[in-house]
């Protein structure tokens, strides 16, 4: 009932709406936002689910950071329309944009957001891993695609160049 499509240029304003009736006023201040700035968002991973009308439904993208010198996939932001909340859509665009994340080439998730809803997906709270203050340590998160993926991986969360 939802289709999955890769974000398209023409997409962009349409999605930040999303983003401003799903987060709190001022979601751009928060640290993550700076990571981004200025960056492209990973090229084939962020996308976007509309229903049978063309409505946006939902919408998740990915931008490139590095932990302490290693390649990692930031996750967010990712957000469902209140009125299609709870239908499984969250879970059906990160579960598959983190599949096509690992066929990319990608070893490594992280985000900042809630422990409960994310573990479901295998994301756990990376205790060596800083993000730019202000951000809660409990809710760094992060998933490996491939085994060990995140093992010496620590550090400060910086700024990366866009991968294509
Ligand atoms: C978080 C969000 C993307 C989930 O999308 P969704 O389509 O409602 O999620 P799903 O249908 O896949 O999963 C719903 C389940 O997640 C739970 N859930 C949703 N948000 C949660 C949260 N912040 N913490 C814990 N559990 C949460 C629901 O209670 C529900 O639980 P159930 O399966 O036991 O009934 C959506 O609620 C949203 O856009 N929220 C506002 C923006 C936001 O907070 N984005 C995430 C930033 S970290």
């Amino acid at each position: 009932m939802f289709t999955l499509r890769e974000e398209k240029p023409a997409d962009w304003w349409e999605v930040e709406a999303l983003y401003d009736l799903c987060f709190a006023p001022g979601r751009e201040a928060l640290s993550s936002y700076r990571l981004r700035d200025g960056i492209d968002p990973v090229e084939g991973l962020s996308l976007t689910a509309r229903d049978a009308e063309g409505i946006l439904a939902g919408a998740i993208r990915f931008w490139p950071v590095l932990v302490g010198g290693h390649r990692v996939l930031l996750l967010g932001p990712v957000a469902v329309h209140p009125t299609r909340q709870g239908e499984g859509l969250g879970g059906l665009l990160i579960q598959h944009s983190l599949a096509l994340a690992a066929e990319q080439g990608w070893k490594r998730v992280m985000l900042v957001g809630d422990r409960p809803y994310y573990a479901r997906f295998g994301f756990e709270v990376l205790p060596d891993v800083t993000m730019p203050p202000p951000t809660n340590p409990d809710r760094v998160l992060g998933l490996a695609l491939v085994p060990d993926a995140w093992t010496g991986v620590a550090g400060d969360v910086t700024r990366a160049a866009p991968v294509r």
